[in-house]
């Protein structure tokens, strides 16, 4: 009984500390899907915690809507699970990948033919975000806080971070910890002094959302492809469904001659689509709404200064067209969550230590981060293909699906598979099948050209992936 007091007089000295002193343990820059995650993982290993966020509105975003099975996994070994209940969330079974209107069904694979079939879940991101709120909120050792970051404070003799500068009602305001975590997203304030990377977009998601629209086969994500880049539709409760229009930067069809993005919705994706789907894409057409989101691509990198930790979109982004990013986020909470324990790092002050662990972490979560990262930017240079070569890696790539080679890819993307040789392998088969595929279409009078067009095939495959694999090697 003595102890249990002892641990409660302790626990309330430290809510003392944070709210009073504004001092705690860790102070975590952004309550999105990482920083909330991670706030109740270590609040729950008896961290002391504040977590600041701009706004705690219910987010209303057209990111963050499928969580990969995966993703789904990392949240149940957080204990976290409880989230997806209560939000409309549509179960996934798989994938519906349609290659100019010829359709594979794909299902997510089982580990072993006895074991469940493992589900993603689609949602409206912002009651996602509520619930990994409220989870921090109920936590006692977690302190949320309502308030702008502004700026690290530093201490200028060691170059350490010491904490946060904020802005709240216009009066600012600054919070302390031994360790300070950015995890503000995509458009991240504090990564451009800290990560050596910029974030490169080569295209933008163009997001509507349709009511009611009937899915070729509901249950599942919808990737269509054709010549034209790809979209996405998914279900995100029981009356919305969300469509994503990928549209690289130039596309002829979305200028503004052709009356821009609208345009290009109207008149080149409109009658692209399943025709069951039309009359509620144009009902969300005509309603308006059109928002976007670039899509972009952010290799990791080790972080060296002592005090700050960066993680989630800040550290590491992908082209959102394989819904990797949630499954990254919550994986590397997962890694976090042991390197970090208090068992193997006593003292969060403890900068050498922390910053081993965080050397460790990088390497540690190449595992499953780099499948997730290179497949996502792999895949959409094949589906948004512009050249010979690529169209004929993206042939290759279907008629691979087709061939029934669809678990392992879809393993890899559903985040279960996280072994990045199977990456490697399932990649250069179908780099073999689309020559193969070239082979079979190469009419006689130009087979003296095959050799040469096999060997650029298979070149360009190689100039696909070597870069993605290189940016995953750098540490
Ligand atoms: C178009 C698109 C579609 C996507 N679809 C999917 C998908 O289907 N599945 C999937 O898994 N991933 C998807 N992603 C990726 C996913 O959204 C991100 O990987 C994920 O949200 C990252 O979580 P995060 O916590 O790092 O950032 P966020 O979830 O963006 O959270 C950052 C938080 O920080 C707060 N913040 C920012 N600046 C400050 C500041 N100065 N002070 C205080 N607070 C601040 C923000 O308000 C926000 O709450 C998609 C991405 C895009 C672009
Ligand atoms: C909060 O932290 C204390 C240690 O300070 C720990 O004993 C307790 O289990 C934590 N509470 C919860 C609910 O995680």
């Amino acid at each position: 009984m003595a102890s249990v007091n002892g641990r409660t007089i302790k626990s309330q000295q430290a809510v003392k500390r944070r709210i009073e002193h504004h001092e705690a343990d860790i102070v975590i820059i952004g309550a999105g899907i990482l920083g909330c995650a991670l706030a109740v993982t270590l609040g729950r290993q008896g961290r002391s915690v504040i977590l600041l966020e701009k706004s705690l509105k219910e987010p209303d975003r057209i990111v963050g809507e499928l969580l990969q099975p995966g993703g789904v996994q990392a949240l149940e070994q957080l204990g976290l699970r409880d989230c997806l209940d209560e939000i409309d969330a549509i179960q996934v079974n798989g994938y519906y990948v349609s290659y100019f209107g010829e359709p594979v069904l794909i299902d997510y694979p089982k580990e072993d033919p006895s074991s469940p079939a493992p589900l993603g879940r689609s949602f409206h991101h912002g009651r996602f975000v509520m619930k990994l709120r409220q989870a921090a909120l109920d936590c006692p050792n977690v302190t949320v806080i309502e308030t702008q970051a502004t700026g690290l404070v530093t201490s200028s003799y060691t170059q350490q971070v010491l904490g946060v500068e904020c802005v709240t009602n216009d009066l600012k305001d600054c919070y302390f910890a031994q360790l300070t975590v950015v995890a503000d997203g995509y458009a991240s304030k504090f990564r451009k002094t800290y990560h050596p990377h910029t974030p490169k977009a080569r295209s933008k998601f163009w997001g509507l959302e349709m009511i009611d629209a009937k899915l070729p086969s509901p249950h599942y994500g919808h990737v269509l492809l054709s010549d034209k880049p790809p979209v996405l539709m998914y279900q995100i409760g029981t009356h919305e469904t969300r469509v994503l229009v990928d549209i690289p930067e130039n596309l002829t069809t979305a200028s503004v001659k052709n009356g821009g993005v609208k345009g290009h919705l109207r008149n080149t994706i409109l009658p692209s689509l399943p025709e069951e789907v039309q009359p509620a894409f144009e009902a969300a057409l005509d309603k308006g709404q059109l928002r976007s989101m670039p899509n972009s691509f952010l290799p990791a990198s080790t972080n060296k200064t002592p005090g700050l930790m960066i993680l989630g979109d800040a550290l590491n982004m992908r082209h959102p067209l394989t819904g990797g990013g949630m499954t990254v986020a919550l994986n590397d909470v997962c890694f976090i969550r042991d390197l970090l324990s208090p068992e193997r790092v006593p003292d969060l002050g403890d900068t050498a230590l922390v910053l081993k662990q965080l050397s460790r972490f990088h390497w540690m979560r190449k595992k499953s981060s780099t499948v997730i990262n290179i497949l996502a930017q792999a895949l959409y240079m094949l589906f948004a293909a512009n050249d010979a070569n690529l169209l004929a890696l993206q042939r290759g790539c279907f008629r691979y699906f087709q061939m029934g080679y669809v678990d392992g890819p879809v393993g890899l993307l559903a985040g279960l598979i996280k072994q990045p040789l199977v990456l490697f392998n399932h990649f250069f088969s179908v780099a073999f099948v689309s020559i193969w595929v070239l082979f079979t279409e190469t009419p006689l009078t130009q087979l003296i050209l095959f050799p040469y067009r096999s060997i650029m095939v298979f070149w360009t495959a190689c100039v696909v992936i070597f870069p993605y694999i290189f940016a995953e090697i750098r540490g």
